[in-house]
């Protein structure tokens, strides 16, 4: 089965191909519910174009006529019974939120999420990142802008920031029981 968080990193480089200056990642599990809502401030879509967009043919690639990101993803969590939507706004943004219920035998694993924000680290495209990681009652956040100041004019794609951003999630994501999500 296929991990969210690669489905996270679909949803995320969509808000960065839209030019979104902040993106916010909300993984929330609580009760029997995983909320994964991604929410940017990028260049949104139309109401005729949102209509359409859970439709794999519906892109504006140019290299490929269709695009999975968004499809994908809302299959993935309608699968296991839970639901999806998206909201956006020409010139304002984009949310999209997709609810798995946890126990699902159809749920795929979150997987490597500090993968996901390497990644998404390893290309600056200037567009900052807070992702916001709740399990029960306790959570974890980490956020590019603050990384950003502490490194203090280092570039955030440097190898070893990488892996020591890698470390440090893995750790925290692991100290609020994340790791068995
Ligand atoms: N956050 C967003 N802001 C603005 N437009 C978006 C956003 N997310 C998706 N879109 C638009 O919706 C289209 C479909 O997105 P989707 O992720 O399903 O496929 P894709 O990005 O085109 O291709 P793929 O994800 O397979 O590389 C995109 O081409 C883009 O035009
Ligand atoms: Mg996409």
């Amino acid at each position: 089965m296929r991990e969210l968080a690669l489905n996270i990193l679909d949803i995320t480089e969509n808000s960065v191909k839209a030019k979104a200056s902040l993106v916010t990642v909300l993984v929330q599990a609580r009760n029997n519910t995983l909320t994964i809502r991604i929410e940017d401030d990028g260049c949104g879509m139309d109401a005729e174009f949102l209509a359409r967009v859970t439709d794999p043919f519906t892109t504006t690639r140019t290299t490929r006529k269709v695009g999975m990101g968004i499809p994908l993803f809302k299959m993935a969590a309608e699968m296991t019974g839970g639901t999806f939507d998206i909201r956006s706004e020409k010139g304002k943004g984009t949310t999209v939120e997709a609810t798995f219920v946890l126990d699902s035998i159809d749920r795929a694993p979150l997987g490597d999420l500090a993968d996901t924000v390497v990644t998404l680290l390893g290309d600056d495209k200037g567009t900052e990142f807070v992702f916001d990681i709740r399990v029960d009652g306790e959570k974890f956040v980490f956020d590019t802008r603050e990384l950003k100041k502490e490194l203090d004019g280092v570039s955030v794609t440097e190898p070893e920031v990488l892996l020591f951003v890698r470390d440090m999630i893995n750790e925290n994501i692991k100290s609020i029981g994340g790791e068995k999500l």
